[in-house]
C-alpha cells in the first residue's frame, strides 16, 4: 500500500481549544487522510510557528514545520496539500501550491470570496494536472445519503423542486447549496434570481455574510431550487425539502429523526440513518478517502472542484443579481463579487 506524505498549510488549533482562532479545521484533515492508513504527516506550515509546532507535537512530533508554504512545497515535496485558511486566502494560496504539482489538493469551503479567484484555482489545478477538493463534506453526512439514495430510488417520483434554509449564502450557505445540486444530480443551473441584505451582516472567518437573504434558480432540467438564508431560515419547517411527483422528503436539522418521507396520501415515514447526524465528522474521513480513490483510479472526486463551481457561481449570481435587481443568466462572466458593491450600496464595510 502507498504511504503519502501529507502537508497542512494552515494548522490551527482545534475548536474550542485555547488559543483556537477557528475550528482548526486542518486538524480534522489530517484525521481523515491518517483513517485511510495510507497517509504520514510530513509537513505543517502556520505563520504562527508555535501554533505548526503544537499540531505536529498532537499528530507527529517528526513533521517539518514552515512558516512559509512555497518553502513547504519546495522541500517537504507532500503529495497531499491540505489549505486550511480563512475563505479570501484559498484561491491564492492554491494557485500558489499547484504548480509544484502535488497528488491532490483537499482545500476548505468556501472556494473563495470572488467569482474570478474560485474560476482561477479550478483553472489552474486543471492546467497543472492536479485535482482540486473543495470540502463540501455534508454530501457524506448519512442523512443526506439516505435522502438522495430515496430520491434517486424513485422513491418521491421524479424530482420537481428543492428548498433549503441556512444562515447565509457564502458560509453555511455553501454547505446547503451544494447539497441542493447533489440532489438535482449536479445538473448545470440556467439562471438565478436573487436578493440579499448586507444590513446587519456579519463576518464569519473573515467573510462578510448577508443578514438575510433569498436564491431562486432554474436548473437547466427544469428543477427549481429556492434558499432562504438568515435568522429565519428555520421558518421553512425543515433544513431541506424535496418534493418530487408522487411524494416529500424532508431533513432537519434540530436531531433524530433527521430525515422524514411522505408518499402521496401516506403518512410521515422515517427512513433509518444510521445513528449519524448531520455535522458528523465521519464525513469528512469518506470524502478524503473518495479523493484518494479518485487520484489513484484518475477519476473525479465527488467533492471535486467540478462540482463546488456549480454552487459557488450560484452565490455570486446571486450577488450580482440583488446588485443589478435583474435575473442573471448563466454562466457567470468571471469578475469580482457583486457584494462588494452591494454592502457600499447598503452602507456595510465589505
Ligand atoms: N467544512 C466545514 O465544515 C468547515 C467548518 C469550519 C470551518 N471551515 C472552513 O475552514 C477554513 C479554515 O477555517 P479554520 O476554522 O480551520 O481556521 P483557523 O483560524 O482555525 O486556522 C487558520 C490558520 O491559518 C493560519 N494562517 C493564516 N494565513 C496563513 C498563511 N499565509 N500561511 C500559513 N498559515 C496561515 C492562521 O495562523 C491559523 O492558525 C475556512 O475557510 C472555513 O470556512 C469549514
Amino acid at each position: 500500500m502507498p504511504t503519502y506524505k501529507i502537508g497542512v498549510i494552515g494548522a490551527g488549533r482545534p475548536w474550542r481549544t485555547e488559543g483556537a482562532t477557528g475550528f482548526g479545521m486542518s486538524h480534522r484533515h489530517w484525521a481523515a487522510f491518517k483513517a485511510t492508513g495510507k497517509a504520514e504527516l510530513a509537513a505543517v506550515c502556520d505563520l504562527i510557528p508555535e501554533r505548526a509546532q503544537a499540531y505536529a507535537q498532537d499528530h507527529n512530533p517528526a513533521a517539518a514545520i514552515f512558516t512559509d508554504y512555497r518553502k513547504m512545497m519546495a522541500e517537504a515535496k507532500p503529495d497531499f496539500v491540505c489549505v486550511s485558511l480563512w475563505p479570501h486566502l484559498h484561491a491564492n494560496t492554491v494557485c500558489d501550491v499547484a504548480p509544484f504539482k502535488p497528488k491532490g489538493i483537499l482545500c476548505e469551503k468556501p472556494m473563495d470570496v470572488d467569482w474570478d479567484a474560485a474560476l482561477r484555482m479550478h483553472e489552474t489545478c486543471k492546467a497543472n494536472g492536479v485535482p482540486l477538493m473543495i470540502n463540501h463534506q455534508r454530501r457524506y453526512n448519512k442523512p443526506f445519503g439516505e435522502a438522495k439514495r430515496l430520491l434517486d430510488s424513485g422513491a418521491v417520483g421524479k424530482l420537481l423542486r428543492l428548498e433549503g434554509g441556512w444562515h447565509n449564502f457564502q458560509d453555511s450557505g455553501t454547505h446547503l447549496i451544494d447539497m441542493l445540486f447533489n440532489f438535482a444530480g449536479d445538473a448545470d443551473a440556467e439562471w438565478v434570481l436573487a436578493q440579499a441584505d448586507a444590513r446587519g451582516g456579519r463576518k464569519v472567518f473573515g467573510a462578510l455574510q448577508e443578514s438575510h437573504g433569498i436564491i431562486t434558480w432554474r436548473f437547466k432540467t427544469g428543477v427549481r431550487a429556492t434558499y432562504f438564508a438568515g435568522k429565519d431560515y428555520a421558518d421553512l419547517g425543515c433544513l431541506i425539502r424535496i418534493t418530487g411527483e408522487t411524494g416529500v422528503i424532508e431533513i432537519n436539522e434540530k436531531g433524530a429523526p433527521w430525515v422524514r418521507m411522505r408518499k402521496e396520501g401516506g403518512a410521515w415515514e422515517n427512513p433509518d440513518t444510521g445513528g449519524e447526524g448531520i455535522h458528523d465528522n465521519a464525513a469528512i474521513d469518506r470524502g478524503v478517502a473518495d479523493f484518494i480513490e479518485a487520484v489513484e483510479q484518475k477519476r473525479p472526486a465527488v467533492l471535486g472542484s467540478q462540482n463546488a463551481l456549480r454552487p459557488t457561481e450560484v452565490i455570486f449570481a446571486a450577488y450580482e443579481s440583488a446588485l443589478r435587481r435583474v435575473r442573471i443568466d448563466l454562466p457567470l462572466p468571471p469578475g469580482p463579487s457583486a457584494l462588494r458593491k452591494l454592502a457600499a450600496e447598503q452602507g456595510v464595510e465589505f
